[in-house]
């Protein structure tokens, strides 16, 4: 049977790399994207792999953009929050609207994703949804206050919504990637960069193609009694 996927900001990045393993393994996967059509046009172009364009952070959007793909697709059996924003700064510089738009889309769009899709599977008895938090939702970070609330949030929502669905097949787990080498990494300053990869022990920044294996492990039938769980991929950088 062909399992439908959902990658949420899966056209470039770790998404990106998450929406090809799931297409490589046989998943129908659709790849949702909020801003960038160009890219997501040029994603689709080298992939094969459509694109679906809203905001995770709107709650109507993400029921709305759901109930296309599933009449386009078929039903949702697999989840991948991984869209998210950072809007970094110390605490005293940081504006109420940073604070909202990062809670908004990276801890408020796994709710929207999950109202769209969790009913669903839960009435079939099938489904896998995997939440990707951050180091820095484990150990904090310097200047996010924001982004490490949200990812944060991220564990709490994964283990409570993974009692929810324990009794009807479906998993929730969330994965805590370290310091992977895409644009959001790249946005850091230089200096302050430095500094963070000479803390990581596997001495170098990670790869999006291994985050994507570990969702795909997540999303598997072998992955069945897995729930609940966080999956940390960083390098050595926070054992947790
Ligand atoms: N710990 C302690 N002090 C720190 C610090 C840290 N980690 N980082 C910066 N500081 C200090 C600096 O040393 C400096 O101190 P002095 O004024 O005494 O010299 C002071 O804070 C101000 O530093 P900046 O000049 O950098 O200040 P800024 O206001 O221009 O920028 C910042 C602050 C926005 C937080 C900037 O340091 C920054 O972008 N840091 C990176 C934050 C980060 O790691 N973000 C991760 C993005 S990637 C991601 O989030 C993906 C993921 O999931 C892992």
């Amino acid at each position: 049977m062909t399992r439908v996927a959902i990658v949420t900001g899966g056209t470039r990045g770790i998404g990106g790399a998450i929406s090809v393993a799931l297409k490589d393994l046989g998943y129908t996967v659709i790849a949702n994207y909020a801003g960038n059509a160009e890219k997501a046009k040029a994603f689709t172009d080298a992939t094969g792999i459509p694109a679906y364009a809203w905001d995770v952070g709107d709650h109507q959007a993400c029921l709305d953009g759901c109930a296309q793909v599933a009449a386009d697709h078929g039903p949702i059996d697999v989840v991948v929050n991984n869209a998210g924003i950072t809007r970094d700064g110390v605490l005293h510089r940081m504006s109420f609207e940073d604070w909202n738009e990062v809670m908004r889309i990276n801890l408020g769009g796994c709710f929207n994703m999950a109202k769209a899709t969790f009913p669903g599977m839960r009435e079939r008895k099938w489904g896998r949804i995997v939440n990707i938090g951050s180091i820095n939702g484990q150990s904090g970070q310097y200047g996010q206050v924001n982004y490490a609330a949200a990812k944060s949030g991220i564990h709490g929502f994964t283990k409570a919504l993974a009692q929810e669905g324990a009794k009807f097949g479906v998993t929730v787990n969330t994965i805590a990637p370290g310091y992977i080498d895409t644009d959001m990494v790249a946005a850091v300053p230089p200096a302050v960069l430095e500094k963070i990869v000479a803390k990581i022990p596997v001495g170098r920044l990670g790869h999006a193609e291994e985050i994507a294996r570990g969702v795909a492990f997540l999303c598997s039938e072998d992955a069945g009694f897995v729930t609940g769980s966080t999956m940390s991929i960083n390098g050595g950088q926070h054992m947790y």
